[in-house]
């Protein structure tokens, strides 16, 4: 028995199956985007631990802001002896959102829970119940989180009663065959059979769906949006958890459309790998709930905000916002190159850095999950590792360190095509 076989075998004895793992080999160690397993074979990550390490494993400037960290105190409780550096943080944020005016920032843990108590915030403001997200979005696992997300399978199978209130829209696609007036058409509908708008606290979108296939929203859909908000008294909220911190080319997709939410909800690449998430918004929204309201025992951990500075120094050092643009080009010229003589390629689609491709079969036009997980293993085979999404799991999702060196972005590119003969 190997050891990755080993440590396989007690995974399953001593874990649940609910819990799915991907890999069937174990993490030793990482640098930036290479990760090595305990047998020593060495990985190029297109993972990055699902769009959290935007500045790659281990950045030094990282590990050295946590180490220095780490000898000051690693816990006292932000709601029971507070700390600057969460203010100091806020205070960067707050600047740094799409949000006009004054801004405020709340600090969690994971980005399920921004989202549960960005909805909490919303409705604290509104005095209203109402939440509506969109088809194939993803805002997390918990249960108001699991409500709001427009997947069943594998997410919400088994878990029901949802939070009651939630109410789902067609999130645009090209491809599907969904613009941007359908979506806002179907909003119409929904406001005439099922809620009116005055009792709707929130609409919640992600400006580009992660798990839901890396779909971009159009610039129409989102201008729709706030005017509904702002005829209505609605909150819009931009769930930013996957494509926050330089992925798409901008610090935030929202800034692409020059659009503003009201709130945005920020996690996995904010912290560079340690658990953080925030809200951040229109400071009257920001302050609806009562002193008491908002936090969490580890909200706000002193050891990821050290970190989530780091990150933020990083991505302005760096440029890694105009890296992103740059190799996310690099990447979707090579695809479009790959889609001329595969007909399974059926779409390639990006914003910046957040690039996927859409496999379907070329002779009846089905959504071919197969052919995605026959390329995962094949890129596998050579080193590289590829995540799936989309509502069929029938779309490669690319997301590699923004830090990646240009040599290994080159060789990950050799693999992909050669992963994509047909
Ligand atoms: C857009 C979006 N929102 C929320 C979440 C939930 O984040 P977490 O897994 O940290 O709870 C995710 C996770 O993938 C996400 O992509």
């Amino acid at each position: 028995m190997t050891r990755n076989t080993e440590l396989h075998a007690r995974r399953l004895a001593a874990t649940p199956r609910g819990v799915g793992v991907m890999c069937d080999f174990f993490a030793q160690r990482a640098e930036n985007a290479s990760l090595w397993d305990v047998e020593g074979r060495e990985y190029i990550d297109f993972a990055a631990g699902i769009a959290v390490l935007n500045t790659g494993h281990r950045h030094p400037r990282i590990e050295a802001a946590i180490a220095a960290q780490l000898k000051q105190f690693t816990h006292t409780a932000y709601q029971i002896v507070p700390y600057e550096s969460v203010v100091t943080l806020a205070e960067r944020l707050n600047a740094l959102v799409p949000i006009s005016g004054p801004v405020k920032t709340a600090f969690f843990t994971t980005g399920a829970e921004a989202v549960e108590n960005a909805v909490k915030i919303a409705r604290a403001h509104t005095g209203r119940a109402g939440v509506v997200t969109f088809g194939g979005g993803f805002h997390g696992r918990t249960l108001m989180a699991l409500a709001m997300t427009g997947k069943v399978a594998p997410y919400k199978i088994g878990f029901g009663p949802f939070p009651a209130d939630v109410f789902h829209v067609p999130f645009p696609s090209a491809i599907e065959g969904v613009s941007a007036a359908d979506s806002l058409a179907a909003l119409a509908r929904l406001f005439k059979t099922d809620i009116e708008p005055q009792r709707v606290a929130a609409i919640v979108i992600e400006p580009v769906q992660g798990e839901g296939g890396f779909n971009v929203a159009p610039t129409e859909l989102l201008q729709g949006l706030r005017a509904l908000c702002d005829a209505h008294g609605i909150v819009f909220i931009a769930d930013e958890v996957q494509s926050g911190f330089a992925r798409t080319g901008r610090l935030f997709s929202m800034q692409h459309h020059g659009v503003e939410p009201d709130l945005i909800t920020l996690a996995k690449s904010l912290a560079g790998g340690m658990p953080l998430s925030a809200v951040s918004g229109r400071a009257a929204i920001m302050d609806a709930p009562a002193p008491g309201g908002l936090g969490g025992t580890y909200a706000g951990n002193p050891l990821a905000v050290a970190s989530a500075h780091a990150v933020l120094d990083v991505i302005a050092d760096e440029q890694l916002c105009e890296r992103a643009a740059a190799l996310g080009a690099r990447l979707v010229a090579r695809l479009l190159g790959a889609k001329e003589s595969n007909p399974a390629i059926a779409d390639v689609r990006a914003q910046g850095s957040m690039v996927a491709i859409e496999l379907r079969d070329p002779a009846t036009g089905a959504h071919d999950a197969e052919a995605v997980k026959r390329v995962q293993a094949r890129a596998l085979a050579q080193g590289l590792l590829l995540l799936s999404c989309g509502m069929y799991g029938n779309v490669i999702r690319f997301l590699y360190p923004l830090t990646i060196p240009e040599a290994l972005f080159d060789r990950a590119l050799d693999v992909i095509d050669e992963a994509l003969q047909a």
